[in-house]
């Protein structure tokens, strides 16, 4: 086989200083990548080789952490960096793709390619047919897609004929950074690898799931990539719903990509269809206003001054079928929150009758399980248990690991598992054809819905709060409530709720 040759459009973008290289630098520093590998950066911004290896030597500086810096290492790494000034939309452009493959590889046709997809998502339709043109789908060639992967059920549709037009299915890899991270993938082994949960885990003794990906910071600089996007197509499409398969699906009979990705498809074509009163009664966006020094969405660069583009939503799902049939999924996302937190709450029910006192506050109500994904991650039960001294009061205590009784997390981000997954062919954390085809259809009625109904609520919170107060209130018709985490998430005694 020829030598590997990952090759990155959108390599003067932010995803590759802040995501990509740095995941790379860190396969290379473990010796996790092929030998005699190269990465070839292609854009249309003009440099030579030397000015992107500089440049990204000095974003490696930024976005590495430091404890991992090692000033060889990174130098070394950057040696391996080639860029090619290209305009990716122009067809014409992909002969000095192919030239620079053949120079860098000294051989003819060179079909080790990796392609990562890190451009604006109108350009996903486009560059794999420009690849197609020039021959450059190869039988040993992969691709990595970036989300969202088409911007309603229709568009994904079309997208899923391109890539098939292109590459065969097991050449392709959409790719959700969720999967990737230690945590999301946690779930599994929580809920598989342990008897005990298990059998507790369906709507017998589950009232209700919250599962929440929140952030404090707005949309960074992103304003012309979010304004066509929104909270739904950006989070909710695929990392929150990712999220809920983890939790809902059946355990595969054998863990591997096609057992795996099969049970995250029944639970997507599990999702009850949303009716209008859904529509209109159980689906809360939001947009962040101005607040203190910090500025609401419409000020931000990029972004019309009346725009309709949600920064917030929550939603209440259901689940039909046996496991899951009654049980309401309350799932929320949103910028500039009052902390960036992701975890899934799970509520079980409360006992049948309640015959301790409990006064002072602090009462324990039913048991609730806390799986953190970030930060400060870890697994929290909290239960009752009497409180010490005379009488018989309870008070409700937590049984907790972190992530750091290990020593942390291991140092691998979530891209770098996935990029290192990919080379090695392994397609299981990544979402197949029909899952994502799944996942548009259950929320393709929302899109349509903002789309008719111009007058649709769009509520305003102000930046750094918890988002719209009627997203409580669609909490309360359960008897339910929003966890809300602590605001400085610094160590494990701070699973408190404001
Ligand atoms: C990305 C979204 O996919 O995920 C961003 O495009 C968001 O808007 C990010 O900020 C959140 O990811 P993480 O890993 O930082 O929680």
């Amino acid at each position: 086989m020829s030598k590997f040759i990952m090759i990155i459009f959108g390599a003067s973008g932010d995803l590759t200083k802040r995501k990509l290289m740095p995941a790379l630098y860190t396969l290379y520093k473990g010796g996790r990548l092929p030998e005699g590998f190269s990465i070839l950066g292609i854009g249309r911004t003009s440099y030579t080789d030397n000015y992107y290896r500089e440049y990204i030597l000095n974003e490696l500086h930024r976005f590495v952490p430091a404890a991992e810096q090692v000033e060889q290492q990174m130098t070394d790494f950057c040696n391996h960096l080639f860029y090619q000034t290209l305009n990716p939309a122009e067809a014409g452009e992909y002969g000095l793709l192919n030239e620079r493959l053949e120079a860098i590889s000294g051989e003819e046709q060179p079909d080790n390619l990796l392609f990562y997809l890190a451009t604006p998502p109108s350009l996903y339709g486009v560059i794999p047919l420009h690849l197609k043109a020039a021959g450059l789908n190869r039988p040993h060639t992969r691709i990595i897609v970036e989300k969202p992967f088409g911007y309603d059920l229709n568009s994904a549709r079309e997208l899923n004929e391109v890539y098939a037009s292109v590459f065969q299915e097991h050449q392709i890899y959409r790719i959700d950074h969720f999967l990737g991270k230690e945590t999301a993938q946690n779930i599994l082994a929580f809920r598989f690898a342990n008897g005990i949960f298990e059998p507790l885990w369906n709507r017998n003794y589950i009232d209700y799931v919250e599962i929440t990906a929140v952030e404090n910071l707005g949309i960074e600089g992103r304003g012309g990539f979010y304004e066509d996007t929104g909270a739904l197509r950006d989070m909710v499409q695929n990392h929150l719903v990712q999220l809920v398969a983890l939790t809902a699906m059946e355990p595969p009979a054998v863990f591997n990509a096609d057992n795996f990705r099969n049970e995250v498809v029944k639970v997507y074509e599990s999702l009850a269809p949303l009716t209008e009163e859904d529509l209109e009664e159980h689906i809360v966006r939001g947009q962040y206003t101005a607040s203190g020094s910090k500025a609401g969405y419409r000020e931000e660069k990029g972004v019309a001054s009346d725009s309709r583009t949600e920064t917030y939503i929550a939603m209440k799902i259901g689940i039909n079928n046996w496991r899951w049939s009654g049980v309401p999924f309350y799932i929320r996302t949103g910028k500039q929150m009052p902390t960036k937190v992701s975890e899934i709450v799970v509520h079980f029910r409360e006992t049948p009758h309640r015959m301790f006192r409990c006064e002072g506050g602090n009462c324990p109500r039913a048991n609730k399980l806390i799986l953190r994904l970030q930060p400060n991650e870890g697994i929290v039960l909290k239960f009752g248990m009497k409180a010490p001294g005379s009488g018989f009061d309870v008070k409700q205590v937590m049984m907790d690991f972190s992530y750091d009784k290990l020593g942390g997390l291991p140092v691998g981000d979530a891209y770098a598992r996935l990029i290192e997954d990919c080379i090695a062919g392994d397609a299981t954390l990544f979402t197949r054809s029909d899952a994502v085809e799944a996942s548009w259809r259950f929320f393709d009625p929302v899109l349509r819905y903002w789309k008719e109904h111009a007058d649709a609520p769009l509520y305003g919170y102000p930046a750094g709060t918890w988002g719209p107060l009627e997203s409580e209130a669609m909490m309360h018709e359960h008897g339910a409530e929003w966890t809300n985490p602590c605001k400085n998430l610094t160590n494990t005694d701070e699973y408190c709720e404001l």
